[in-house]
Parts: C-alpha cells; structure tokens; sequence
C-alpha cells in the first residue's frame, strides 16, 4: 500500500503552497487530477493583493485598509479576525513569492507594480501583466520539482477513509492503470479547488466540479456559506472565457447599446471597479432590460487605452479576444456577460485550515475560512491559495507528527474503502439500460444557470431543488456505457456527478433557506440586506443522504456592519 504522512489533495496554488510549507522531515505528496500546471490556478489573470503602497495613489494602504474593503466588499459576513489575518499576510507573502522567483511587473525603478480592482480603496493588486496565476503556479511548481515533493498526476481521489472519527487515507482512481488504489495518510489536505462546472456559463476549467469539496461532505463534514456564488461581470460572450477585472483596473469602460457607461447609475464613484456583485448585477440588469446587444451582451471598451498600453498590460486579454472572438480590443469593444467565477462557500475550516475531523485539512477555495464572506474581492483569491495553503501545510504536519500510528484498523478501513468503490463501479457496469452521464451533467448546468444565478426567487429556487432531487433519482439508473477502465473519463464524470448532486442540493436549498439579500446572492423577494435575522453564515450537513441546514456565528473585531455605498 502507498503511505504518506501527510496527502495533498490538489496540485494548484493552495495544495502546492500546502506542499512547500509542510515539514521536510515528514513523508508529503500530492495527488491530483491533471499535471500541476494544468491546475485551474494557471487561469488566473488579474492579480494578487496586498498593501505594498507601491503606487503613489496607494501611499496610505495598509492591511487595515485591505482588511476592512475585504469585510465590507463580503458584505460583512466574513470572519473578521480570518480576513484580517489574511490582509497581515498579504505583504511578507508576495515578497516571499517574488525572493521564490515570481517575475511580478514593475513600476520605473523596479518595485512591484499595483494596479486598481474592484471594491479596494488603493491600488493593491500587484500583477504579472494579466497571467498571474500562471507564473505564480510556475514558480511554486519548480520549487515542488527543487525540493523533490512527490507528485501524483492523473489520480483522482474517490473517497476519504475515517476510522473511528480519524483520518485514515483515500481510495483514489489511477487513470493509466485503469485501478482503484488505496493510500494510507496520517492527514490529507483538501486543495482542490471550486464547482463552477455546476453551471453553464463559468470561467472555470472543465476539472472544476468540486468532487473533493463532495468527498469530505459525504464524510460528515459541513460545509458552510454554499449559496454564496461569484458571478464574474466580464466573461467573452459566448466562450464564458475569463476577461480580466485588470482590463477595468487599467481603465476599461462598461458600455450599453445607447453607448452609456451605465455604471453611473449602480455605483457612482468607483463606477467599473465596484464589487464584482454589484458590477454583475448591473451588466445583467442593462441586458435583461433590454439595453443590451443582441439580448445577451453589453461592451467591455479599452479602445481609448492605446495599443501601447493594452500590449503591455493586456497581452492576454488581447489574444484571447483575437483567437476565440475574432477581434481586436485595440481597435473594437469586447462583448462580455456575467459568468460563475468563484465559489465563496466550502468545507468549513478555522483559521489554521482545521475541519472538525482529527487529520483532515483544507484550504484554497474548496474551503470556507471564512474571508470572503457573501462576496470575494478580485485579488483576493491567489492571496488566500497561499496564505491558506502555507498554513495548511503547517497544521497538517503539526497534527502528522503527533498522529503516532494512527487509528487501529486504518488499512483495513482503507481495504473495505477500496472494495466499496470497486462495487459502485461494477454496479454501473453491470446496468445494461439507463441514464448516460453526460445526460445528467448538461441538465444540472441548464438547471443552475437558470434557476440559481445572478438573480434568485422562492419559486425558481424551489424548482432548482426539485430539479436536483429529481436527478439524484436518475443518478440511481446511470449507466456506463464504455468497458476500457484506462484513462476512462466517464469513470472521471460519474464519480464526479454524485458529488456535483450533493454540493448543487447545498447551494439551492441554502439559497432558498437564505431570505434576504447580501454581497453575490440577491434575491428579488427579498431584496434587502437583514442584518437581525441573516448576519449569520449557513452550515449544510450530508445526513443519511440528505442535505440538512444548520448556521453558526460570524466573528467579529472591529468593523461594524453598515450599508454597502460605492
Ligand atoms: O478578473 C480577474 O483577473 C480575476 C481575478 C480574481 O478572480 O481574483
């Protein structure tokens, strides 16, 4: 049997921090669906924050700054003492990921550059043009490959084996040997990552449906704070390709079919760089009444940024919109809608990436801190891969070294682990008729788009549940129709599709259960912010195979609740 101290599941930003941070001494690996650089981390654009005071407009930042738009920007449900935590990390952070090797961009004179985002009162988000993620995950991947961590690629986990309350280790799916294989650990580390591929329209990679957010939630853990969904405002119409919140931090202008920069009428000052829920709702506003293009887009227009300025700062942006929209953004506006970004909600852990399960860890955005509260800041993202993924890292080998042998029976639970999977396997197999699955995952992203996004109602809430609930029957027939177990992605999606069951049931009854509105979940019946009844994060439980609510206070320091003005 393959044995670990310590398994990290997921080999982005947050398990590759994990990995790095964790004790030497100890035995670490990380396992993973794809190679470390075709983790989603690599898509990430914009930037990261932190208050260098970089800038001369940002001379007066500071992590209380950043603490206080993080808490506010989530409409005041975040943990206030994990958000500031986050924000007094943030600097020593990125000047440990630059001495790592990170090629951040410069002002003249050679410090980190920062560029404006939204809901942030400086100019925070230190960048690398607008592939950030993609040469922080680069550098984090070459330090992996310098200290030897043991990488496995192409392994997808299928369960997490506890024995009496304790971590025991997984039963993960080897792609190239078409097997299920046991892996005993002291203490797995969850760094797997959201669910966009619930819906529809999602900036996310086709890896992201949230299967290790489903294993731990079916081991008993909560998860927290589900219904809280990011719509990123500027997705390329019809590719859902992510179009950087950079292209508005360099100046970019949000144009309707009268040719209005309709911001003026949602967020008067920061206008572009508001919250991204408030800029989601408003672009989806201007279309649904009709003054969008087309029905379905308004314009991103960076044409008065100059070919200088978008070739240096843009270069992305800019070959993205040539090869998959056929245009220039030098010359021609970019047609964008909303798309799922983000998810705020996951596994619920506490400030060192503890879950309530002696050994199990999580971190990244698979986990709920929570700092984000009911909506993310842009850039605040990659800041928590590492801050969080680093301490993960810490308690895990903290909890490794004084876990001793570990529970008695560990490697028998993880045999009946591996027997139970090899049997629901069989089981599909053996069904001659049924439902395929890619039948069931396309109806589950219709069923997402159109009744749990941007906006949200009791009726078409009620039907998302209802739609979930019916699935949850049809998954009882589903069907394998393929036999080679190799590389079987159908294996992959089946798998899969349980958990994206269980995690959508979580979202639309927490969105249901949630009766106001606050940060990304605006219900239209209920369309105010209650602080008296709602100031409190949701908890969802996996009972004997139903999702059942429950909450838990938020923490507060020092900021007070107030009305949300930008
Ligand atoms: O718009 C972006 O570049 C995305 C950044 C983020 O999600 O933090």
């Amino acid at each position: 049997m393959i044995r670990h101290d310590i398994l990290i599941v997921g080999n982005g930003l947050a398990g590759l921090a994990a990995a790095l941070s964790a004790d030497p001494k100890l035995s670490t690996a990380v396992i993973s669906k794809v190679h470390p650089l075709r983790s989603h981390s690599v898509a990430a654009q914009g930037g990261v924050n932190a208050p260098l005071g970089n800038s001369p407009a940002g001379r007066d930042d500071s992590p209380e700054r950043h603490a206080y738009d993080t808490v506010k920007g989530g409409d005041f449900l975040a943990d206030q003492d994990a958000a500031e935590l986050m924000c007094r990390e943030a600097v020593p952070t990125i000047i440990e990921l630059e001495h790592l090797g990170v090629p951040f961009s410069r002002f003249p004179g050679g410090v980190i550059a920062q560029r404006p985002f939204g809901g942030a009162g400086f100019p925070r988000t230190c960048y690398a043009a607008d592939r950030t993620g993609q040469v922080m995950l680069h550098t984090l991947f070459e330090q992996a490959l310098k200290r030897n961590v043991k990488l496995y690629n192409e392994f997808m986990v299928t369960k997490l084996v506890l024995k009496n309350g304790r971590c025991c280790g997984v039963v993960a799916y080897a792609y190239d040997r078409g097997e299920f294989v046991p892996i005993r650990a002291r203490a797995v580390v969850f760094a797997v990552g959201g669910y966009g591929r619930l819906y529809l329209r999602t900036t996310n990679a086709y890896t992201t449906l949230g299967s290790g957010i489903g294993l731990a939630f079916q081991a008993g853990l909560p998860l927290k704070d589900m219904e809280f969904i990011q719509f990123h405002p500027t997705s390329l119409y019809g590719k859902n390709i992510l179009i950087s919140e950079a292209a508005r931090g360099e100046g970019g202008y949000l144009v309707n079919c009268r040719g209005k920069r309709f911001m003026a009428d949602y967020a008067p000052q920061a206008m572009e760089l508001a919250p991204r829920d408030i800029v989601a709702r408003a672009i989806q506003t201007e279309i649904d009444r009709g003054r969008g293009f087309e029905g379905e887009y308004v314009h991103l227009d960076l044409t008065h940024l100059g070919r200088d300025k978008i070739l240096k700062r843009l270069p992305a942006i800019r070959e993205i919109c040539i090869k998959f929209a056929g245009l220039d953004p030098v010359e021609t506006p970019i047609p964008i809608q909303p798309a799922q970004h983000y998810s705020m909600g996951g596994i619920d852990v506490g400030n060192d990436c503890a879950t309530g399960v002696p050994g199990v860890f999580a971190a990244g955005e698979c986990s709920c801190v929570s700092v984000h509260g009911a909506n993310r800041l842009g850039g605040n993202s990659l800041l928590e891969t590492v801050v969080f993924g680093k301490i993960a890292g810490r308690s895990a080998s903290l909890y490794a070294r004084g876990a001793g042998a570990g529970p008695a029976g560990a490697e028998k639970a993880l045999q009946d682990g591996l027997r139970k999977v090899e049997k629901q396997v069989e089981g599909w197999e053996k069904r001659t008729e049924g439902v395929p699955i890619h039948h069931l995952l396309q109806r589950m992203k219709v069923l997402m788009t159109a009744k749990a996004g941007v906006f949200r109602d009791r009726k078409n809430l009620r039907e998302a549940v209802d739609g979930v609930l019916q699935m949850r029957r049809d998954y009882g027939r589903v069907i394998r129709t393929g036999r080679n177990r190799r590389y079987s992605q159908e294996i992959v999606n089946i798998f899969e599709f349980e958990h994206s069951l269980e995690l959508a049931e979580a979202i639309t009854r927490g969105a249901l259960h949630r009766e106001e509105t606050r940060g990304s979940h605006f219900r239209t019946d209920f369309p105010k912010r209650d602080d008296k009844k709602w100031l409190k994060h949701t908890l969802a439980y996996l009972r004997n195979g139903k999702v059942e609510l429950g909450s838990k206070k938020v923490r507060f320091t020092k900021y007070k609740p107030e009305e949300r003005k930008y």
